[in-house]
């Protein structure tokens, strides 16, 4: 009976239970023998593989974060490292690999189709910053977070007549602040890929509170700034009163969005079917509601940009 190991890397993502879920239940109708591996890469460096039955992945599909849990692993970037993930592949005649993660989970999963072995890539963050797909897992659930957050803030910044600075997460990408600024309608939003004025924006936010506007709320993404720094330039050009907030960590939990479940069972059931087909070494995402692949090199080489349009929508809306 052929096998098949899924494991989770780096940040976790709401909606990788769900992914793992439908891996493990396809492959298994499919006639598969199915394995989890602990940990991501450390795990599969230190042989922590368990077995997975239909039960084992039963009451996981809407909770956040991944039961097999996940980690970041510098040893796995070695070919020291790499060999001792594959020796353990090998020696339970493991045939293919699904990897559920981002960026750095990716670079993982392609060291290993350089060692021979079949695998296969899930889009597994939130910051929805990988290429050729048009989400990644767990994107939509952050947004839905950080849209309520900000609603939250709204509230109290209204009653205090203030100014909200809110970061969001993103690394080096702006979408999640991109899109939960246009789903909350936010004054502004500063996002490394485009040039943000802060004195304009200054500008503004005091123009609105002078024309009788109580509160005004700007999203910054961390790769473009801190809310701390924003919030005390926006304060030294309006003399507003001003207050930082830092989403941090509570963007990547909560219950998975009915749009990230139904995105990870199909691409979790796609996978297998990938197998069945014979083709190997690539990368699943969604691009216009079409389940897409691609190889890991043509991930690498293209580049991953936020939508010009929604920008656009965000400029003309605000
Ligand atoms: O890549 C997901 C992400 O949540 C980023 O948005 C953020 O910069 C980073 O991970 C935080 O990493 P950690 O959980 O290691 O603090």
């Amino acid at each position: 009976m052929k096998k098949i190991a899924v494991l989770t890397s780096g940040g976790d993502s709401q909606g990788m239970n769900s992914a793992i879920r439908a891996v493990v239940r396809t492959g298994l109708r499919h006639g598969f023998e199915m394995y989890g591996i602990k940990r991501g890469f450390k795990g599969l460096m230190a042989d922590d593989f368990i077995e997975l039955g239909s039960r084992e992945v039963s009451d996981i599909l809407y909770r956040g974060g991944t039961f097999l849990q996940s980690a970041r692993s510098e040893a796995f970037k070695t070919e020291e490292g790499q060999l001792k993930g594959v020796a353990n592949l090998k020696k339970r005649e493991i045939d293919y690999v699904v990897v559920i993660g981002g960026d750095g989970s990716y670079r993982g999963a392609q060291a290993l189709t350089r060692h021979g072995i079949q695998t296969y890539g899930l889009p597994g963050t939130i910051d929805n910053d990988i290429p050729l797909t048009d989400y990644t897992i767990g994107f939509d659930t952050t947004l839905n977070v950080v849209t309520d957050a900000i609603g939250n803030l709204r509230d109290t910044m209204s009653s205090h007549e203030r100014v909200s600075v809110i970061e969001a997460m993103g690394r080096n990408c702006g979408d999640i602040a991109l899109q939960a600024g246009i789903s909350s309608g936010v004054d502004a939003i500063l996002i490394p890929e485009v040039n943000n004025d802060i004195d304009k924006i200054a500008d503004e936010i005091k123009a609105g509170f002078d024309r009788g506007k109580s509160h005004s709320i700007v999203v910054v993404a961390e790769g473009a700034g801190n809310a701390e720094d924003v919030a005390n330039a926006i304060k030294e050009r309006t003399g507003l009163d001003t207050r930082p907030t830092v989403l941090g960590h509570i963007q990547r939990g909560g219950t998975p969005s009915a749009f990230d479940r139904v995105f990870t069972s199909r691409m979790g059931h796609r996978v297998i079917e990938l197998i069945e087909e014979g083709t190997y070494n690539v990368a699943l995402g969604m691009q216009e509601n079409r389940i897409t692949y691609h190889t890991f090199d043509e991930i690498f080489s293209a580049e991953n940009s936020i939508d010009d349009r929604l920008y656009k929508v965000f400029e003309d809306l605000v």
